[in-house]
């Protein structure tokens, strides 16, 4: 359903008013009007400070950045998920302008799947089929088909992934090369809490209690890093080990800690200082109800 564009946000004086389009049809002609670079900036909303790092680090690249702000049906394997995930669509709004974006873009569900259309599938298979794939089967394909459609609609110049997503963004990045789109895509560092626990919407479900024990991924990782880094361990598997252990001193459920290959995400015989970008550790664990995912390089340079 087309609705007219609203202007400004009269709650933000300080900030450059932000412009907010709901239609598909709004935002290409909103786009067709810009002059000058664009970055676009995929969410799912509920914003933290992770996401507005993102704005901060694309601002200085672009003459514009459009953050989008779409719960996408098509990456949840359960409803009841899709259902729960948390909505604060005026409070991100204020929180895009605050940060320097020049639209936000909330499209609805109709507006990305209209019922009419014949539905495309979008995959990677060798990446999206392990760790974060086991269990939540075509949970990237979804991610990879609303991807392209916003990449379309917007038609930016650069997008922005963080890395703390690492296999989302793996996954993306070779849908974009493989597919030769003409976008630059621009890797944000993984934003942390002081004590190093990688922010997350999820936090804020953990109580004091479990947000103790939630530091045993990060420190998981850590025992990973000095021993490849300051130990020379090339053994994956003694590397894995040592995270589980960490990771279940702290009371951690362990889904997986494994060392892979940072591209591809193969499982490697031998941690080889020949990998110049380094390897990739990859930790997912359970607190309580909450399941948290988090990721080290370890022997980049
Ligand atoms: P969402 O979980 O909202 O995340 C949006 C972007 O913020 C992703 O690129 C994610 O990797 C990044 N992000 C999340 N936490 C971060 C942190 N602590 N530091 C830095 N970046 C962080 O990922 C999605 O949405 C969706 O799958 C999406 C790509 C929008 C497709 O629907």
């Amino acid at each position: 359903m087309p609705v007219k564009p609203t202007e400004t946000d009269s709650d933000v004086s300080a900030e450059k008013p932000v412009t907010i389009h709901h239609g598909v049809d709004e935002l290409r002609a909103y786009r067709a009007g810009l002059d000058g670079t664009v970055a676009l900036i995929p969410t799912m909303g509920a914003l933290h400070e992770g996401h507005l790092q993102h704005i901060r680090q694309c601002r200085p690249l672009a003459d514009h950045v459009i953050v989008s702000i779409f719960v996408n049906p098509t990456q949840f394997t359960q409803s009841d998920d899709f259902q729960a995930y948390p909505r604060t669509l005026e409070v991100d709004i204020k929180a895009c302008a605050q940060a320097g974006a020049a639209c936000v873009f909330t499209p609805d569900a109709d507006g990305m799947y209209p019922a009419d259309q014949v539905g495309v599938e979008i995959d990677v298979p060798a990446v999206s089929e392990v760790l974060e794939g086991v269990d939540r089967p075509g949970h990237f394909q979804g991610v990879c088909r609303v991807v392209t459609k916003l990449l379309n609609i917007v038609r930016p110049d650069m997008v922005s992934f963080g890395r703390k997503d690492y296999q989302q963004l793996c996954i993306i990045k070779a849908v974009v090369n493989d597919l030769m789109m003409p976008v630059r895509v621009v890797e944000v560092p993984t934003v942390r809490e002081a004590d190093g626990l990688a922010m997350s919407s999820r936090n804020r479900r953990l109580d004091a209690e479990q947000r103790k024990r939630a530091l045993g991924l990060f420190k998981a990782l850590c025992a990973a890093k000095r021993l490849v880094e300051e130990d020379g361990e090339t053994d994956p598997q003694a590397v894995e080990q040592a995270m589980r252990s960490v990771m279940e001193s702290h009371q951690v459920r362990v889904g997986y800690a494994v060392v892979r290959h940072p591209k591809t995400l193969s499982e490697l015989s031998c941690i080889e200082p020949v990998l110049t970008g380094g390897v990739i550790a990859l930790v997912a664990g359970q607190v309580g109800k909450v399941r948290l995912i988090d990721n080290m390089l370890l022997g980049g340079n």
